[in-house]
């Protein structure tokens, strides 16, 4: 090598270096933060999540050792998504109209009560991508069953049918039954009990969770399948809140691409025959 072509190589070796050290301090003070503490939430670092545990096997109280604690694969996928963002959760238990409001108020960042991506509700929240897919049903007892071949059977006076205060139900029960008496109740065990103790004749129910609590109450018969068009669970977000959307978003796909969501579910499914606590603890 002749002596030009040496200074000419410390020359650009000494460029490159330059040129590294330029980038490496060239953010200073106005680098990126790390995701978590770019994304604004109620209380600073932790995530507050607003549930109605009246729904195994989405979210209900299960007894462990005499003692009940929250269960279910909407609470295991809360801690999932917390876990992913690297924050701290807190889970608040609230009956389901009272989910929807906290979420349109803002005083929760999410809510994982098995949501139904429900367009009337995007003014007021946003929607995670969807994490669960379920359908809905038809739900009877076994001594009614064969009065209910069809929906249209459904649409009687004489029938008093119950359906979740705020759910997507309480819409098709409208939808399909108009009809009927229609009686809107706080919780979905309450719609059970009242089944079950013969003051409604049919209600409107998610399917995973009437076959749930067919399995605990062989009287009830899941009859007919209700066709409805914003099927599978969501994430209720704060509205607004794009990078907590995004990171919700992020931790879904990771929990349904690791094989994390199949195994919350089958353990909520495993759990939620066992003893469990129907609705809130308050009563
Ligand atoms: N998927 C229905 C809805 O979004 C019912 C959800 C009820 N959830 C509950 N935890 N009770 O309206």
């Amino acid at each position: 090598m002749n002596k030009m072509k040496k200074i000419l190589c410390v020359a650009m070796a000494l460029v490159m270096l330059l040129a590294l050290a330029a980038c490496g301090s060239s953010g200073g003070g106005s680098q990126p933060q790390p995701a978590a503490s770019k994304i604004q939430t109620v209380v600073d670092g932790k995530l507050t999540v607003a549930t109605s545990p009246d729904f195994a096997p989405y979210e209900f109280y299960a007894v462990k050792d005499g003692t009940p604690e929250l269960a279910g694969f909407d609470i295991a996928l809360a801690g999932y998504i917390a876990d992913h963002m690297g924050m701290e959760l807190e889970i608040i238990p609230m009956d389901f109209d009272g989910v929807l409001n906290e979420l349109a108020a803002g005083g929760v960042d999410l809510g994982l009560a098995g949501l139904s991506p429900d367009p009337k509700r995007m003014e007021s929240m946003d929607f995670s991508d969807i994490y669960y897919q379920g359908g809905q049903s038809f739900v009877t007892v076994q001594d009614k069953a064969e009065l209910f071949a069809s929906l249209e059977d459904t649409n009687k006076a004489e029938y008093a049918i119950g359906a979740q205060n705020g759910s997507i139900q309480m819409d098709l029960a409208n939808e399909y039954s108009p009809d009927a008496d229609i009686v809107p109740l706080v919780k979905v065990t309450d719609i059970i009990a009242e089944l079950v103790g013969g003051k409604l004749d049919g209600a409107y129910i998610e399917t995973a969770v009437a076959e749930n609590y067919a399995k605990s109450y062989p009287q009830l018969a899941v009859v007919l399948e209700v066709p409805y068009d914003t099927e599978g669970s969501a994430v209720g977000v704060a509205k607004g809140n794009a990078e907590l959307l995004a990171a919700v978003n992020a931790a879904v796909a990771a929990a349904l691409a690791d094989g994390s969501m199949d195994q919350f579910i089958a353990e909520a499914n495993e759990l939620s025959t066992g003893e469990i606590i129907e609705g809130l603890l308050e009563g």
